[in-house]
């Protein structure tokens, strides 16, 4: 766990992006965002990957694009709320950094994804119930990926910053303990 990438998972609208850039800026590391790398390389909005290539065309481009993230030192990477669908995946990012999930409630995140018509996963009749069918399926695999659980509100992201900072501290082997 020496790569010093720390990578964000949580569903959509727990605020892995905002964290992510405020978090990074704190540790003075880079910030990469998965689906932000997708969209640039394949020139079109996530969307659009989702109605082409379907959602299993999406995976398998996001777990390459992951793969390719981990390689790197010191990120701070913001995953897609799907990244953690395949056990692949979760073992990579657990094997190659620490894993941060970012938990909120449902009506947090119902706040925070309800205008936003960039998810194609929630463009259904009813939104609210797919979000709350998506936390409820993948809570259990966000936990399985990660390291620590920090759970997030409507506080800042200064203060969200500081909490996770002092999460990742108390991973860390406390000085002379090791071998
Ligand atoms: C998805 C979350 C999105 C994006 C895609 C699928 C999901 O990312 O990867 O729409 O399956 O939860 P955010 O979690 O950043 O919204």
């Amino acid at each position: 766990m020496s790569s010093g990438n720390i990578f964000l998972v949580g569903m959509m609208g727990a605020g892995k992006t905002t964290l992510g850039k405020a978090l990074a800026q704190r540790l003075d590391q880079e910030f990469v965002d998965t689906d932000r790398v997708l969209v640039e390389r394949t020139g079109v909005p996530v969307a659009t990957i989702f109605e082409i290539e379907g959602e299993e065309g999406f995976r398998r481009r996001e777990s390459a694009v992951l793969a390719e993230i981990a390689t790197r030192e010191n990120c701070v990477i913001a995953t897609g709320g799907g990244v953690v669908l395949a056990e692949s995946n979760r073992r990579l990012m657990r094997e190659s950094g620490t894993v941060v999930y970012l938990r909120a409630r449902l009506e947090n995140l119902w706040d925070r994804t309800r205008h936003d018509s960039t998810r194609p996963l929630l463009s259904t009749p009813n939104p609210r119930a797919k979000l709350a069918e998506l936390l409820e399926a993948r809570d259990p695999l966000y936990r399985d990926a990660a390291h620590v659980v920090v759970d997030t509100g409507s506080q800042s992201a200064a203060t969200l910053v500081t909490r996770v900072v002092a999460a990742l501290r108390g991973l860390e082997p406390a000085a002379g303990s090791g071998p």
